[in-house]
Formats: structure tokens, sequence, C-alpha cells
């Protein structure tokens, strides 16, 4: 028998082992990382409780004597907080320092572990942070909608963020409004910093620093982005009527305004025109057919002008108009395959916030239009996050309502996940607030009546949990929330108490010289940075009312001219007859005398004598004075 072995199995072995002292390494360099992770969160926690920070509630440390009621007031005291137990690691006794026992922490974990991706949002709370129970929302769940609520500072916009960052690595696009411009950071990478690292690190984030392909727009194109316009036949009656504040009867007769402009063929581009059209419609030429349209009064149309003027000044006009944005270049993607996060700058909002709210709403319903049906993907086409959401509700007529109901309940069929972000569930209206499958919800403060009752109110929504909601939700530290989601099976997942992931793009905004680099290399920008002015109802009407008032004055003055001819007619034959008279009178004085010498040069001499006379000079001055039409001035 031969000693030598077969080549093929020699090479197996050999890469059998080179395989083995790979995983070795791995695995010591994964034990490395772990102790590090453990080493910098507990070192971060010392220096914490030596700084007398203990009770920052971003990185507070559990109570030594831990109980429902200490952990949940959250009057911790300075433990070391080792965090962190070695991930992978059953359940620790560490993690039932909170309001929830082992078995709680345990089915919780398992509720929040699924099997396809995930998004993460943190880490369960009990106490201290539990690594090991993750709290996830399944990336095919995103188009059953979500919430991000809290009040202010309670940590929404970075919640926003850190979702949006994972959605666009994932190749999800996604569109936000960046109201206060604290989104643009994530065009950025983050700048790590101890206290960052040491939360990071508590919840099990192995956080890096990474910016998002981002692409600025600007509502309008006022303030830092390529513009983003609307037609006002695109935008439609219902959605004009919610900016302009109209009532009812008001929205319906806006809505036979538009239909008359169909029918007839009058382009609706921008403010102008609709202002053309009801200017029309109330005037003399126009009262016929308004007549005609029936159901719409002239009273009503009056104050429709009035309301769209005063919009219009308010320097609304520059929302409206070509070329129309068309929201298929919200879907993009980067060459590398991450999905480009489109952030819209919207200015004055507080001053103009339902045109704000009414817009995010018309780039959704026309998201609906041009999207086809997928079912319920894998992954979503795009998120759309709805921020400052109380806007779109406030004031809302029923059609309205009912249009957003509609809108969001039909869009997760086309692949599109909508989260509102918004201070307290009771501003999103409950038909909508119904199908809303995540919520992730930041600290809520009651310090009146009335938020106590919405913070009651909010707590009633959830499913029953260990947790004293009403509580917890007032004691929730920066950056942390309470978190349900849609599993994967369509069913709520338990409450969980999470402390949140932290962003790995910059938490401020992107400096102003990048964003505007940004913004002049963006290849959108070519198609929708200037304006166009086509021809439109504004200009067919002022033309078709010009031809009419032409009309009108050229038959007025061949009234007149008919009017002055008939006169001249007149004076000449008084002048002739009053020259025969005269000419008569003169031949009888004559007859007789000089009848034989009497020659035509005599008459004409006669003649010449009666037109030369003052009469019939002033008589023939006023008929040329008529004539030119200057005679009555
Ligand atoms: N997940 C997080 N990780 C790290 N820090 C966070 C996190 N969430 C919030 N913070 C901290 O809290 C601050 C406030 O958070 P954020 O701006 O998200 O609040 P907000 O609820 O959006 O407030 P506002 O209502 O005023 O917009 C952040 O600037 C950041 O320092
Ligand atoms: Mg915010």
């Amino acid at each position: 028998m031969s000693a030598e072995k077969d080549p093929a199995v020699e090479a197996a072995e050999a890469e059998l082992a080179r395989l083995q002292a790979e995983a070795e390494a791995a695995e010591a360099a994964l034990r490395a990382a772990e102790a590090k992770a453990r080493l910098a969160a507990a070192r971060a926690a010392v220096a914490q409780a030596e700084a007398g920070e203990a009770a920052d509630p971003e990185t507070a440390p559990a109570d030594p004597e831990p109980g429902v009621e200490s952990a949940v007031a959250g009057d911790s005291a300075a433990a070391p907080a080792a965090a962190s137990e070695p991930t992978g690691a059953t359940v620790s006794a560490r993690a039932t320092s909170g309001p929830l026992d082992q078995d709680d922490v345990r089915a919780i974990a398992a509720a929040y572990a699924f099997e396809g991706e995930t998004l993460d949002i943190g880490a369960l709370v009990n106490g201290d942070p539990v690594p090991d129970a993750q709290i996830r929302i399944p990336l095919g769940m995103l188009n059953r909608h979500g919430l991000v609520a809290g009040a202010t500072g309670t940590g929404k916009t970075r919640t926003l963020q850190g979702l949006a960052e994972q959605l666009a690595a994932k190749g999800v696009p996604v569109f936000a409004a960046d109201i206060k411009g604290d989104l643009s950071g994530m065009a950025t990478p983050g700048e790590p910093n101890d206290k960052l690292l040491a939360r990071t690190q508590g919840i099990g984030q192995d956080w890096t620093p990474a910016a998002a392909r981002v692409e600025y727009f600007a509502l309008g194109g006022v303030g830092k982005g390529v513009p983003v316009r609307a037609t006002v036949t695109g935008f439609g009656p219902l959605l004009l009527s919610k900016v302009l504040g109209l009532n009812h009867t008001q929205e319906s007769s806006l809505a036979l305004v538009f239909h008359y402009a169909d029918k007839n063929g009058l382009p609706l581009v921008d403010l102008e025109d609709l202002r053309s059209v009801l200017t029309y419609l109330t005037s003399d030429e126009g009262r016929p057919e308004l007549r005609e349209l029936g159901g719409l009064s002239g009273a009503t149309a009056g104050v429709i002008l009035r309301e769209l003027i005063t919009f219009a000044e308010g320097g609304a006009d520059v929302f409206f108009g070509e070329p129309e944005f068309d929201v298929s270049d919200f879907l993009r993607t980067a060459p590398d395959g991450r999905g480009v996060v489109s952030l819209l700058e919207v200015p004055g909002v507080a001053r103009r916030p339902e045109l704000f709210s009414t817009f995010l709403m018309y780039l959704l319903a026309e998201l609906f239009e041009i999207l086809p049906e997928v079912g319920d993907p894998d992954k979503p086409e795009l998120v759309f996050f709805f921020d400052e959401a109380h806007l779109l509700f406030r004031d809302a007529s029923k059609d309205f309502l009912s249009a957003i109901t509609q809108t969001v309940r039909l869009i997760r069929s086309k692949g599109v996940g909508v989260f509102f972000v918004t201070q307290t569930p009771k501003d999103v209206h409950e038909d909508v607030l119904a199908q809303l499958g995540s919520r992730v919800q930041h600290q809520l403060r009651a310090f009146t009546p009335d938020d106590a009752k919405a913070l009651r109110a909010t707590v009633r929504t959830y499913p029953r949990s260990g947790y004293d909601l009403e509580r917890v939700l007032q004691e929730l530290g920066t950056g942390e929330a309470i978190v349900t989601v849609m599993s994967e099976n369509g069913a709520p997942t338990p409450v969980a108490w999470t402390r949140v992931r932290a962003p790995q793009g910059l938490m401020d905004p992107t400096p102003e010289a990048r964003i505007e680099a940004a913004i002049a290399a963006s290849p959108l920008l070519p198609k929708y940075g200037e304006r166009v002015d086509r021809e439109s109802a504004y200009e067919m009407l002022t033309t078709r009312m010009n031809a009419a008032e032409e009309a009108q004055r050229r038959a007025e003055a061949e009234a007149e001219l008919a009017r002055q001819r008939a006169e001249v007619e007149k004076a000449d034959r008084a002048a002739e007859k009053k020259a025969q008279q005269e000419y008569e009178r003169l031949l009888k004085k004559t007859s007789g005398r000089a009848r034989t010498r009497t020659s035509s040069r005599a008459e004409k001499s006669t003649l010449e004598k009666v037109l030369g006379s003052r009469t019939t000079q002033t008589l023939l001055n006023g008929v040329i004075r008529g004539m030119f039409g200057t005679g009555r001035r």
C-alpha cells in the first residue's frame, strides 16, 4: 500500500485546515470586539458616573437594586452599566432589572426575530438595554405603514434618519420633507464621540460613520434644491380647496370650474390660469356660460376668486406651474444600488402649513397614480416620511379625509410605505391610525389635562403589555421609544421599550456649500431648474376677452360713423335747400331787370356768396368735426 495520499484528498484537507484557522481567527476577533465593546461601555458608564451624569436619559445605567418602580422612574444610581451582555448569550439576569421578567424579555426577543430582511430600530430596554433582544421591523412589512410620534426633542427625527439610512442602504428609495433642515446631515458621515459610542455599544450597534446618497428638492424652487412644482390641473380641485380653506359648497363649485376649463380646452397650469377662468366666468361675456354650468353661483365664484387672489399674493404662485414634477424621480437608485434619499425643503411651513401638508399629499397621490400594483413585495418600492402630519388632518373636510384614508390604504399594494411623523398619535385621524402597522412612540408629555387625556387615549391603542404604559411613555429617555410593529404574519408584535440606534450620518445639517454643490451637480436640475410659461388658460382667455372687447369697440365706432354720415347728409340737404331758396329769392328780385344779361356767371357768384356766408360755414364745420369724432370735446 502506498503511503502517498490522493492529491484531491490532500487538497481538500488543506482547504479544511485553512477554513478552520479562518473560523478560529474570526471567532477570536469577534470575542475581542465584544470584549472591547463591553470595556468601552463600562468605561463610558464609569466616566459618566464620575462626571455626575448618572441621570442622563440616553445612557442611564441601571438601578443596583432594581425594581419596577425605580427603574421605570429612571432614578437610577451610578452603577457601572456593563450594559451589553455577550451577544448570543441567553437573556441575562441583568436584563430583568426593569419592569419585565425574564420570560417577558425572552418572548419579546423571540417575537422580533424575523426570517426575512429587517430594519433595526434598537435594543430592548429593561432597566438596562438588552442587546440580545433587538427590536426590528420586517422590511417586507414597511408598506403596512407606520407612525413616529413624540414630544419635541425626544428623538423623532433621529429615528426617522436611522430608518431612512438603513432603507437606502438596502436599495430602497426614500422621500422625506426636511422641515428644519436637520435631515441633510444624512449626506455626511456622522462624527463619533465617546457618549455616542457608549450608547451604540450598549445596544449592540456596530456603529460606523456613513453617508447616504441624497438629492435635495425645494418646493416651488424657494430654498435650496431642485424645484418641485405642480400644475393646477394636476393638483386638482380637492387639494386646492384644502389650501384655500374653502367650505363644502365652494369646494364643489371649484370642481365645476375645473370641469369647465377641461371641457373648453383651457389648460390650468398656474394660479393665473385659474384666476382668469374665474374672472371670465364672472364677467359679462362669461356669465351665460356660468349659468349653463349650473350649480355654480356668481357669488361663490367671486368668493373663490378672492381667496385665490389672497393665496397667490401671499407668494403661493411659485409652487404652481411647469415643468410639473414627475414623482418617478423620487424612485431612483444610485449606480451602486443604494436607494436615493430625496429630501424636500419646505420654505416657511409655519406660514403656509396647509400648503405644505397638502403638497405632500399631492405627491403621495401622484405616486399612487404612476406606480403599478405589486401586492406585498419583499421590500418596498419607496418609503415616504410624512412629517408634521398633524397639519394634514387639521380642518380637513370629510371628502379630503376620505381621500387621504383611501390613498394610504391603497398605496400599500403599490409597494409604498408611509410613515407619519407627528407629536402625538391623536394628530392622525383614527381611520388612518388604524392602518399603521409599525409604531415608534417617543416620550409623551402630559402637562395639561388635555395632554393627559391624549396620553390615556394613546395607551388604549396599544396591545396589552407588561408595562404601565401611561407612566413609561412619560419617562422614556431621549432616543428611546415604545415600539410595536407588524410581524411577518400580520400580527402586532409585543410592546417593547426600545433604545433607538444612532444614525450613521451627521446629526447636524450638512454644510451649506456641500448642499449647493450637490444641487448644482444634480442630473435633475436641467429638467426642472427653469420655469416655463406656455400658452394656457390665461393667455387664451386674455386673447378671447381682448377680441370681444375689440369687436365691441368696432361696432360702436361703426354706429357712430353711420350716425354722423346721416347728419352730414341732412345738413347737405338743408344747405342745398337753403341755397335754392336764396337763389330763387334773388332770381325773383332781379327778374325783369337784367334778365337778359343774367349769365351763368351771375348765378355762380350768388352761390358763392351763399356758401361763403357765416351760417353756411358754421354748418359745414360742424359736419367735418363730427366725422373725426372730435366734435363734442
Ligand atoms: N437614536 C438616537 N441616538 C443618539 N442620539 C439621539 C437619538 N435620538 C435622539 N438623540 C439626541 O436627541 C436630540 C434630539 O432628537 P431629535 O432631533 O430627533 O428630536 P425630535 O423629536 O425630532 O425633536 P423636534 O420635535 O424638535 O424636531 C438629537 O439631536 C440627539 O442629540
Ligand atoms: Mg425633529
